[in-house]
């Protein structure tokens, strides 16, 4: 009897699970139909027009997507008409010098994006690839950004999800789960890919792009004139600022750069940065780096200070700029700049290149050398 009585007491609770647990699925269902719809109403009226959004061309909108992986759209529209004036197709591309594009780069920072844009404009032999595996495969293109290029130039079923949509979904469904986790990126992958307007991915796409950009911002969104709010999780918890979450925090560190400003009568001197670290390719002055922020005393007893400007009769050195903050993602640059003349007629600097000061134009430089030499050249 007691038996009977408990299976009955069971199974009423598991009906009773089943049916809320199916409510709570229809619930979201009818969020997530709600979402779309409400979004692309929302895009009709709201989006930015921007030149790479007249094109199904797979070049172009590659092109628009790499600019835009670290870059904000209003920083990135120049640069993009620029550089399809100069490259307006993959030939022009891969037929030009990587110190070319790295110029028509300059100032964009993320220099990786430049060189395999370049190294993928070489491998493709003049056509885009058609499949999303293809395009996935290119350098220095990855999830996100083959799913735009597939989703805006083929009209491919794939979701994006960069920084805008995870903050649109972790706010509208309330999802608290970690977006640099694992787990977070399963989930938000998984809910981007159900939410997609399978009919409509590209509009979709661009809508949820624009929505996150300019409705819901990461700081002070425009609640108040959302179509969404009213079913938004985060709104009604009164939670916006909490969502999403990220777990870990980018660890920054210092680097200390000595930079010589050095003529030798009409000429100055540049480096080419290369090995694997920050500006990889990209050209600077004469540098010595140290552990320590050093003074002028200090840095001409270092060996490669030495090695740098020990053969020389004579030379005059000042200090122009000191301590000069620069930051990067996930490091913080101080920089001091030093002139130093050198005689005329004796030897040239050590690995480094001498240019007449017009020909500074044809070189990339980081936007600190740029800075620099825009003030003291
Ligand atoms: N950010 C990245 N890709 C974008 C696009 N296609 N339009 C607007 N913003 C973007």
């Amino acid at each position: 009897m007691l038996l009977i009585c408990l299976f009955g007491i069971n199974r009423e609770l598991t009906l009773i699970y089943y049916y809320f647990h199916h409510l709570n699925y229809y619930y979201i269902d009818f969020k997530m139909i709600r979402f779309s719809t409400s979004l692309i109403a929302w895009y009709e009226h709201h989006q930015r027009e921007l030149p790479w959004r007249d094109s199904k061309d797979p070049y172009l909108i590659w092109i628009s997507e790499i600019i835009l992986q670290q870059t904000r759209v209003a920083q990135g529209y120049d640069y993009f008409v620029r550089f399809i004036n100069r490259f307006p197709d993959l030939t022009s591309l891969a037929e030009a010098s990587e110190d070319e594009v790295l110029k028509f780069w300059q100032g964009l920072g993320y220099y990786s994006r430049a060189r395999n844009l370049y190294r993928a404009a070489k491998s493709m032999n003049g056509t885009f690839p058609t499949t999303y595996d293809g395009v996935l495969a290119l350098k220095g293109v990855g999830e996100y950004t083959a799913a735009a290029i597939c989703s805006f130039a083929y009209d491919m079923p794939h979701a994006v999800v960069d920084g805008n949509v995870y903050r649109v979904l972790a706010r509208y469904l309330g999802i608290d789960t970690p977006i640099d986790s694992t787990s977070g990126k399963k989930i938000f992958a998984h809910l981007a890919d159900e939410l997609l307007d399978k009919a409509n991915p590209a509009i979709y796409n661009q809508a949820i792009m624009d929505f996150g950009a300019l409705q819901c911002t990461p700081k002070s969104p425009h609640c108040s004139s959302c179509p969404l709010c009213e079913s938004c999780f985060a709104y009604a918890e009164g939670v916006i600022d909490s969502l999403p979450v990220k777990s870990t925090k980018t660890k920054v560190s210092n680097r200390y750069l000595n930079y010589f400003y050095v003529k030798q009568g009409d000429f100055i001197y540049l480096h080419k940065r290369i090995g694997n670290d920050i500006w990889k390719n990209l050209y600077e002055l004469p540098l010595i780096e140290t552990l320590e922020p050093t003074d002028e005393n200090e840095l001409i007893r270092l060996e490669p200070f030495q090695k740098l400007f020990g053969g020389y009769s004579s030379l005059s050195f000042r200090l122009l700029s000191k301590n000069i903050k620069h930051v990067l993602s996930h490091r913080i640059l101080y920089a001091n700049f030093y002139e130093i003349t050198l005689p005329e007629n004796e030897q040239i600097l050590p690995d480094n290149l001498k240019i007449s000061t017009a020909e500074i134009e044809q070189y990339a430089v980081p936007k600190l050398i740029h800075l620099f030499l825009e003030k003291y050249m």
